[in-house]
């Protein structure tokens, strides 16, 4: 199963809300893939090396493109959990960002098409030029997440429209305070699939700042883990890899264009 996670403006908290959805994931062993145009924040946040990661991967899918070659290159973060961990430099993300675009694109979906496989891809802010967007165009789901207010949530309802053409099952996650989930449902006319609570300790634990509550306990963590549990629930990995049609059910709720899966 391929999950693409993106922003539109402003930092809402897509590569703390992927650990904290891989940290909570129901079932195997989740990998988290650092592909944000902007750079990585994992090997700083967690003081590891830039290698293996997503520049190795890159490099090594010019050669091949088994399932197993990402998992080649991944490291496991404290706590355990897998990562691909991208570069600190934008232009390096760039660089190997266009290089998976041409030759990544195949290793990526022969693993998220292994069974019990599943890929969580922070790809940044996203939009129709982004680099990152071969990667999750296709994806079994690709979540917009956005803070509920005034400023990003115009920018949400522009990018609402491509993105239920990228993926089968699009949706809309919340993060933190502003308007309710009802207010964003009647104004972009679309449901939300989840809403993410505002919780620094646990945010911070997530961004190896703080040793306290973990995701199994925080606020945060238990949000991401109903999150977690509704995508397994209502998003089917199509055998041999994710497929841009989308679904009856999703197309069903998504008569006015901008599908979001149900909650
Ligand atoms: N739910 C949350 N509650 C409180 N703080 C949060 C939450 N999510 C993220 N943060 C904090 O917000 C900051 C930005 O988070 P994060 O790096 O996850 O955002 P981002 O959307 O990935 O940003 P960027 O686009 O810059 O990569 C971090 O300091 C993080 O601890
Ligand atoms: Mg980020």
């Amino acid at each position: 199963m391929l999950i693409g996670v993106c922003s539109v403006k402003g930092s809402p908290g897509v590569t703390t809300g992927v650990l904290a959805m891989a940290a909570r994931w129901p079932v195997g062993d989740p990998i988290v893939i650092e592909a944000d145009p902007a750079g990585g924040d994992l090997a700083a946040r967690f003081r590891l090396p830039p290698t293996p990661g997503l520049v190795s991967f890159a490099a090594a899918a010019r050669r091949q493109s088994t399932a197993d070659l990402l998992v080649e290159h991944c490291q496991r973060l404290p706590g355990g959990l897998r990562a691909v961990i991208g570069p600190v430099a934008a232009e390096q993300a760039r660089s190997a960002l266009s290089v998976l675009t041409t030759r990544g694109v195949p290793a990526l979906r022969a693993a998220a098409s292994s069974p019990d496989s599943v890929l969580l891809v922070d790809v940044g802010r996203l939009d129709s030029s982004s680099p990152a967007l071969p990667l999750v165009r296709g994806a079994d789901s690709l979540i917009v997440m956005a803070r509920p207010r005034a400023d990003e949530l115009s920018h949400v309802a522009t990018l609402l429209g491509p993105v239920s053409t990228w993926t089968r099952t699009p949706g809309l996650v919340l993060v933190g305070d502003g308007y309710s989930r009802t207010e964003v449902e009647r104004e972009l006319k679309v449901p939300v699939m989840a809403t993410l609570p505002d919780d620094n300790r646990g945010a911070a634990v997530l961004c190896g700042q703080d040793s306290g509550r973990g995701p199994n306990r925080s606020a945060l963590g238990k949000a991401a883990s109903r999150l977690a549990r509704n995508l397994v629930a209502h998003v089917q990995p199509r055998a041999g890899g994710a497929d841009r049609e989308p679904s009856p059910v999703t197309a069903a709720v998504s008569s006015n264009g901008n599908g979001v899966v149900p909650r």
